[in-house]
């Protein structure tokens, strides 16, 4: 599917089934996430751009290898974005971190903002938004919006299990925004929840109904 990449990768596709069983206790599910996260990261900073520097081992001088640019910014959409976070900023240590405070209206389904905080250079700096689930992409496609008016430009969206009916509607909405997902599920159901999926993401990591 044109610019989407699944992560197949054996650990990551064991972990994320263990997180789908109804029976995965709220620290597992948690602890889950943030290994999942971890791997994601590694997946989806294969790229970056490196550029040489000289540096002197204690035997001799030598050109290494760094990541060239400003810092990654981290963008969770909370809450289940924040689950990602850990395992991401445990891999990038010093990336930024925009918070984006978004809600799913349970009738319309649409996307709703309770809180919003970023660098204010967006614009210089490669931003990954983190949600666990891409359902009807409402949350993604405004959260995306949102950055974008800020200045970023440079985004890269980065989900556990997305809907094929997600990604088709944020493709379209930010064609220029590559997704990474650990598996594309069958379909939404009538209340817009994934299946087979998880169930609720915020609700299996922090315990809450
Ligand atoms: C969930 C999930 C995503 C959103 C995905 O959040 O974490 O943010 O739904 O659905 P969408 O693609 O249809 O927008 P929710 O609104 O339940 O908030 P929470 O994380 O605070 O529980
Ligand atoms: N949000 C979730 O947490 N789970 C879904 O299946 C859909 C939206």
């Amino acid at each position: 599917m044109q610019g989407v990449t699944v992560v197949d990768h054996p650990l990551v596709q064991h972990k994320l089934t263990l997180m789908r069983d109804k029976q995965r206790s709220t620290k597992g599910f948690r602890q889950l996430l943030n290994e999942i996260g971890m791997l994601l990261c590694y997946e989806v900073t294969r790229d970056l751009p490196i550029e040489r520097i000289e540096i002197e081992t204690p035997m001799t001088k030598m050109e290494g290898a760094q990541i060239a640019g400003k810092k990654l910014v981290l963008a969770p959409i909370l809450r289940a974005g924040v689950g990602f976070l850990d395992g991401m900023l445990t891999l990038v240590p010093a990336a930024r971190v925009a918070h984006i405070g978004l809600y799913r209206d349970p009738e319309s389904l649409q996307a709703v903002e309770y809180y919003f905080k970023a660098p204010s250079d967006l614009a210089d700096r490669m931003v990954l938004v983190l949600d666990p689930m891409l359902a009807t992409a409402n949350s993604a496609v405004a959260a995306i919006e949102r950055l974008k008016e800020r200045g970023a430009k440079d985004l890269r969206f980065v989900c556990l299990l997305a809907a094929p009916e997600g990604i088709e509607r944020l493709r379209s909405a930010h064609p220029d925004v590559h997704i990474w997902t650990a598996a594309i599920d069958e379909r939404l159901n009538d209340h817009g929840y994934i299946v087979p999926g998880l169930g609720d993401a915020g609700d299996r990591m922090y315990g809450t109904r």
